[in-house]
């Protein structure tokens, strides 16, 4: 964004531009969050099988995910302790990398961890963590969705290798792919996979 757009437009109306109405609330209206509300998430809400997900990392532009998730048992983890203030109700402030230390194994259908490797959890060694305590969490078939920027200081290493110990990639139905990268100038990608 150029410095003169910056100074000329205020943020809120900067903001707003990037925003969308949906279902009464206001959202972010980048094409990998479109891609993540209106083809990702509804894929998993139409699965019989998905009833409980856990969702790695709260942001404001999550705060209408419990509404987004309605239907199903909605979990939320973040790391940083200011987050429980704009979370839903079954929020815990934890690291991914200690999620045996809350949640018995098999407790989950679905892993939702988006923005978190390379914005938290970003060397190889911390992103395999990760990796393994969400496999402990899942039962075996549950899916793992990792979103993430491949991009120079964001771009995950060895996501292939690291997520192999534990899982497959998988097809998801409505991508018809086993990935999705979205039209954005950060590179944001969705890589789908099913625990063994
Ligand atoms: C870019 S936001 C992503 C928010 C959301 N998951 C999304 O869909 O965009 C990154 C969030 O992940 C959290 N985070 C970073 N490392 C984490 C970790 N090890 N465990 C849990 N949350 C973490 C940060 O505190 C921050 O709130």
């Amino acid at each position: 964004m150029s410095p003169l757009w910056r100074r000329i437009v205020p943020r809120s109306m900067r903001l707003r531009s990037r925003l969308r109405l949906k279902n009464g609330r206001w959202r972010l209206a980048t094409p990998d969050r479109v891609m993540l509300e209106d083809v990702i998430v509804p894929e998993f809400l139409g699965q019989e099988d998905i009833t409980r997900v856990l969702d790695v990392g709260v942001a404001w532009y999550t705060r209408t995910y419990p509404r987004l998730y309605r239907g199903i048992e909605y979990h939320t983890i973040d790391v940083d302790p200011a987050m429980q203030r704009i979370a839903g109700p079954h929020h815990r402030t934890l690291s991914m990398t200690d999620l045996a230390t809350v949640y018995p194994p098999d407790t989950f259908d679905l892993v939702m961890c988006n923005g978190v490797f390379g914005w938290g959890l970003n060397t190889a060694d911390q992103v395999a963590r990760g990796l393994e305590a969400s496999a402990n969490v899942l039962r075996p078939g549950g899916w793992l969705v990792v979103g993430w920027n491949d991009m120079a200081g964001r771009r995950v290493p060895d996501l292939d290798a690291l997520a192999a110990r534990h899982f497959d990639r998988a097809v998801l139905p409505a991508a018809r792919a086993d990935h999705l990268v979205t039209p954005t100038h950060y590179a944001h990608r969705y890589d789908f996979f099913t625990r063994r």
